[in-house]
């Protein structure tokens, strides 16, 4: 069931998948207690096993920290996530999403029909990263 959650409600599964080994304060992002922002939660039971974050800034939103559990990788729930994104954002007139994709999770953006815009680009120490849009009509 997805639900929406706090950013504190974010932190254990960003920390667990995102920032491996890197220091604790990265686990937070700008712009997390926005009024426009929302964060949604995957839950399984009383666990929370996916995340996503929306940041909006006027007809663009940008997702961030999209993440899920390892054990529950590969079931559909990043995908799920994205689309009950989307569905919130189609009520917002959004006319374009974009997200700074890890090369290795950029295939799992273009099924969603997100594209590829630009070069890869080195985010230290994370890892090579696309720039990957998807426009609506508004
Ligand atoms: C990338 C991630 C969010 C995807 O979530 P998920 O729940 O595992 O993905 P889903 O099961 O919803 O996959 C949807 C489709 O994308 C494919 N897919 C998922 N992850 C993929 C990947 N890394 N590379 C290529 N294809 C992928 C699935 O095979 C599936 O394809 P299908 O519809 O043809 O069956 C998740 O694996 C994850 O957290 N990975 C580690 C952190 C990360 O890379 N986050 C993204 C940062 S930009």
């Amino acid at each position: 069931m997805i639900k929406r959650i706090s950013p504190e409600e974010t932190y254990l599964l960003r920390r667990e998948i995102l920032r491996k080994n890197l220091p604790q304060e990265s686990h937070e992002f700008s712009g997390d207690f926005d009024d426009q922002t929302f964060h949604l939660g995957y839950f399984v039971e009383d666990r929370i096993v996916g995340i996503i974050t929306v940041l909006q800034n006027g007809e663009i939103a940008q997702i961030r920290g999209m993440a899920v559990s390892e054990d529950y990788q590969g079931k559909g729930i990043g995908k799920k996530l994205v689309e009950k994104a989307e569905e919130i954002l189609s009520e917002a007139q959004i006319h374009k999403i974009w997200m700074n994709a890890r090369e290795t999770a950029a295939e799992f953006y273009e099924k969603l029909g997100y594209k590829i815009e630009g070069e890869l680009f080195n985010v230290k120490p994370i890892g090579f990263h696309y720039v990957m849009t998807k426009y609506f009509n508004s």
